[in-house]
């Protein structure tokens, strides 16, 4: 069975207060992790700080990224150990902005996923889709050769580790979500190639999600569907009270 997943994901928000802050405000109304996951990825500089804070709460906290070796002569980079040991149990990679404005290729965001799980991490591996490619309609190309190159090599054993986070660019933080029936053929695509290229039983373990532009008003409709298995949700998740309302969405 696989257990729903809302993680918000801050980006480059919110200072440390700040952050401690929404940790009190949303620690007692989120729902059974044995039900409902929630996490929260933020900003490297203050994860230990709300890990230890998050620690007897439902809310896990994750990386939004980490660097392809565990250490080294890296300036400004993150330890994948490092945030291992600090408690973070997952870390987000593959960003469609870290792709953009920090020119990742599917070649280091597969190295990156072998870093994360060689160092205990569970990888959430995000897959765009650019607004050009949507607009030529290769949409299902793009999407099977990302998912392909970024996990190429990894073992079964391996790929049970990760989850997939399908993220049409033309949707994030555009106000304009995919249609539960878009966001649904999406994530369908990408349960599908990992069966095809590892088996079913592994396509059926994964978990996938969904995100751009998901918010209080659309998480229950696409929630409802078969291969959405959770959310990866911007701007609606920097606020307490929405990221409450998602974590407990209805179906
Ligand atoms: O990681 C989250 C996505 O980039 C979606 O962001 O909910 O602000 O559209 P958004």
């Amino acid at each position: 069975m696989r257990i729903p997943f809302i993680v918000g994901n801050w980006k480059m928000n919110k200072t440390a207060d700040e952050a401690l802050q929404f940790i009190d405000d949303v620690s007692e109304h989120l729902p059974d992790p044995k039900k409902i996951q929630s996490a929260i990825a933020a900003p490297a500089l203050f994860l230990q700080s709300m890990a230890q804070k998050a620690q007897d709460t439902p809310l896990d906290i994750i990386g939004e990224n980490c660097f392809y070796e565990q250490f080294g002569a890296y300036t400004g980079e993150t330890s994948p150990t490092a945030l291992k040991k600090i408690g973070v149990p997952y870390v987000i990679l593959g960003h469609s902005e870290r792709r953009l404005y920090f020119h990742e290729s599917d070649e280091m965001i597969n190295k990156k996923v072998f870093a994360a799980i060689d160092a205990g991490l569970k990888p959430i591996v995000c897959c765009d889709e650019t607004m050009g490619r949507e607009a030529a309609g290769d949409t299902i190309h793009w999407v099977v050769s990302q998912i392909i190159a970024d996990l190429r090599g990894l073992s079964d054993d391996q790929v049970g580790q990760i989850s997939v986070a399908y993220e049409p660019s033309w949707a994030i933080g555009t106000g304009k979500s995919a249609s539960a029936d878009q966001a649904e053929e999406g994530c369908y695509l990408i349960r599908q190639t990992i069966a095809d290229v590892y088996s079913d039983e592994l396509a059926d373990k994964i978990r996938v999600l969904y995100g751009g532009s998901v918010s209080p008003d659309n998480i229950d409709e696409l929630m409802a569907k078969p291969n959405i298995d959770g959310v990866l949700v911007g701007n609606a998740s920097l606020d307490a009270e929405a990221f409450i309302k998602l974590a407990n969405f209805q179906i």
